[in-house]
């Protein structure tokens, strides 16, 4: 048998999905999360492994495949066959994804349930359970609903309440219904097994304390609270019928067959499809499981499972205890996901409309450690793809290949750039620390830093003007090695794009992250194009068209870059009366400073809170020491200023005249002041175009005829 050579062996977990439905949106937070991190883990050499699996057992897959007239067993193959390819869709690479109605995992879960018993930590007893005479079956768990004793919610499932996160036994419930045929069930004697989780309350404790959990500080809390309330023992066994695995001797011992309650076999799952992956490359999984490093993605619905139970069972294994990793739940456009108003979105609902590496981008650049909800917001989502992956970091990577390309074909020469290489191999290392630290947010903005930093860079040449001097063709071969930097490290995040670029420069195989260098030469081919932007939906492009708006590519192009921008705080300015410094968000990557002299004119009030709009492609200037890095936009009028609100908007969008295109490239206030905007019919118009984002136009109460400044 082959060993693990490397040091650090890893195992990477997200939660085995349902296989009773479709993987939708919310789902992808999670595998992403986690493919991003174990993608970071083998791209700094780890020998990590990302294994998932789908979860088969369970009384609603036995009722759906019963309702579908299908076994059980087949109903479960399809879902199996059906994320894998959702998963491979959105670009996750697990190393192995297996399924829990496997030979491996029975025979682990029966060495689980052996070992728990020789441990004395396995006990039988008589409890009432719910039964329905008129389905003539028991109701486990989420087969009856009722209201929560902790909280009072009402329409609550027997396993765990959604309101409070109470974990419940069915016969807890007030007002017990059957969700099957909404009978009320009667109370029925029915000896189970049970875990005894109390035994392991001090320990477990001490674990959660422990540097090596270093579990996120609200886990923490909610974990207090449980210890708080006391842990009860466990229930690991079901009435037939279920679709599970049956426990050994229950026949002779309950006079029934029992099977194990599938929250039991589940979690091993982990270790089964880690042993089904290292039978096939003839590895040891023990090698993983007792020497190496795990951790698990998951969401807040199941942190019980993953921090109280599964760890007392892994401690009876004698397997070193896990890290877990929780995150918070998706809502689509500030609300929970729901099919009635069409925000359950499915992978593949999701993939007609944009791309896997969009949602990856905008999941890794709202996650970080804290177990808050992330609102998908699809108005944010389009500001993000277009506006800053395609506008900041694809388009220098862009315009840096494809610029070689065409006038070079090959870099011969690297320009010697030591201040910006110090400064951009700080922020390489601050985004690796990110990375380990599952902080993408924070890997992004700094990624994002270097971005800025490269397309400042390659401004300031102009190589447009000089193609043929030897120091335009060295600044472009120091452009193409940041390129080919940002490449490796925002490959986690987005594979495909990263493969572009390593495409154009010729390398066979994804590079790693010791490959990042400001050395390297060579031939540069065409790239492809690296991102795709997000187009108007389709109406509104047909619309538009019929306007005056000429196909893509061709769009007219409005000489600024207007958005809109969030007023966090107001200050005054520490060495001038006359001026405020603002702190703007222009979505959640960038927040800029803006210094403004009309504190003259206006109170704090006017702006803080505010969605106004901004200037952003005028190049920065400083005001007695405080840089500026937009300006904002306002109409004089009467001894006073009204700026442009635009309360609709989201933070970030791009405000144009219909059917015009915003400029990327800096502006010079002299040429600002030549865009002539202004106040018609309360609209504001440059040409005869009205001013606003693709959902709202920007409306002033003021007469004809005032300009814009
Ligand atoms: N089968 C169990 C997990 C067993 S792990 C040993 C399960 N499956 S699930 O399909 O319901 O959920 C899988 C994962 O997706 C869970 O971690 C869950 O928290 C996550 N999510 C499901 N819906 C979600 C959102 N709307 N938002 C974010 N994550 C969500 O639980
Ligand atoms: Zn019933």
């Amino acid at each position: 048998m082959k060993k693990s050579t490397k040091s650090s062996r890893t195992i990477i977990t997200a939660a085995l999905p349902y296989a009773n439905g479709p993987i939708h949106i919310g789902h992808l937070l999670e595998y992403i999360q986690a493919d991003v991190y174990a993608r970071f883990l083998k791209l700094t050499g780890h020998d990590a492994l990302y294994i998932c699996a789908s979860d088969m057992h369970g009384t609603p897959i036995e009722v759906n495949a019963q309702k579908a007239k299908i076994k059980p067993e087949v109903f479960v193959e399809q879902y199996w066959k059906e994320h894998q390819e959702d998963f491979q869709s959105f670009l996750i690479q697990f190393d192995n994804y297996y399924k829990t109605h496997s030979p491996e995992n029975k025979e682990l879960a029966e060495l689980f349930y052996k070992t728990l018993q020789e441990k004395g930590h396995i006990y039988r007893k008589k409890i009432h359970v719910m039964y329905c005479d008129y389905c003539q079956r028991s109701l486990p768990d989420r087969y009856v609903k009722g209201t929560c004793p902790h909280c009072q919610a009402p329409d609550q499932y027997g396993d765990i309440c959604e309101k409070c996160g109470s974990v419940l036994k069915s016969v807890d419930l007030l007002k017990p219904y059957c969700s099957i045929c909404k009978n009320t069930p009667r109370l029925k004697e029915s000896e189970h097994y049970f875990f005894r989780l109390s035994a392991f309350s001090k320990q477990l404790q001490k674990w959660v304390a422990s540097k090596e959990a270093n579990l996120q500080p609200e886990v923490r809390n909610w974990l207090q609270g449980w210890f708080e309330k006391g842990l009860e023992d466990w229930c690991i066994s079901r009435d037939a019928p279920y679709f599970g695995f049956e426990i050994p001797n229950s026949k002779k011992e309950t006079g029934e067959i029992k099977y194990f309650y599938v929250w039991l076999d589940a979690p091993i799952g982990y270790i089964s499809s880690t042993k089904n992956y290292c039978d096939k490359k003839q590895l040891d999984w023990k090698e993983y499981w007792y020497k190496g490093k795990i951790i698990h993605f998951i969401g807040k619905d199941i942190a019980y499972f993953h921090l109280l139970f599964w760890p007392a069972l892994l401690m009876d294994m004698g397997i070193v205890l896990p890290k877990v990793n929780i995150h918070g739940f998706i809502t689509v456009n500030g609300e929970k996901m729901s099919k009635s108003r069409g925000t359950f979105l499915t992978a593949k609902d999701f993939l007609k409309s944009y791309s896997a590496e969009a949602l990856r981008f905008y999941y890794a650049s709202h996650l970080d450690r804290s177990v808050v909800d992330v609102d998908l917001h699809f108005d944010e989502l389009k500001a993000v793809v277009n506006n800053v992956l395609l506008g900041n970091l694809g388009n220098f990577c862009y315009r840096t290949l494809i610029f070689t390309e065409k006038n070079y074909g090959k870099i011969t020469a690297i320009a010697e750039e030591t201040d910006l290489q110090i400064h951009v191999g700080e922020l390489l290392e601050d985004i690796r620390q990110n990375y380990e630290d599952r902080e993408f947010k924070s890997a992004v903005k700094n990624i994002l830093k270097i971005a800025d930093l490269a397309n400042a860079y390659f401004q300031k040449a102009e190589p447009w003007k000089t193609k043929e001097s030897a120091e335009t063709k060295e600044a472009l071969g120091f452009c193409v090695n940041l390129a080919r930097n940002l490449a490796i490290v925002v490959s986690p995040i987005l594979p495909v794009f990263s493969q572009r670029v390593y495409a154009a420069l010729g390398e066979k195989k994804p590079l790693l992250w010791k490959d990042i260098s400001f050395t390297w030469k060579g031939k540069v081919a065409k790239v492809a194009v690296l991102v795709d932007k997000i187009e108007e939906k389709k109406e509104e492009t047909q619309k538009n068209e019929k306007k005056e708006t000429k196909k893509n590519g061709n769009t007219a192009l409005f000489p600024l870059h207007l958005a809109v921008g969030l007023v966090e705080e107001v200050n005054d300015h520490p060495n001038a009366d006359s001026l405020y410094i603002l702190k703007v968000n222009f979505g959640p990557l960038s927040v800029k400073q803006v210094v403004t002299s009309l504190k003259k004119i206006l109170p704090k009030t006017a702006f803080a809170k505010k969605k106004l709009v901004f200037c952003v492609n005028l190049k920065p200037s400083k005001f007695r020491g405080e840089v500026s890095e937009a300006m904002i936009l306002g109409v004089d009028h009467d001894d006073t200023t009204t700026l442009l609100e635009m309360a609709g908007a989201i933070p970030g969008e791009t405000v144009v005249p219909q059917g015009m295109a915003a400029n990327a490239a800096q502006i010079s206030v002299d040429e600002f002041a030549k865009v002539e905007m202004v106040v018609k019919n309360k609209r504001i118009v440059f040409g005869q175009k009205p001013l606003g984002t693709a959902q709202e136009k920007i409306s002033v109460n003021l007469k004809d005829g005032i300009g814009v400044h």
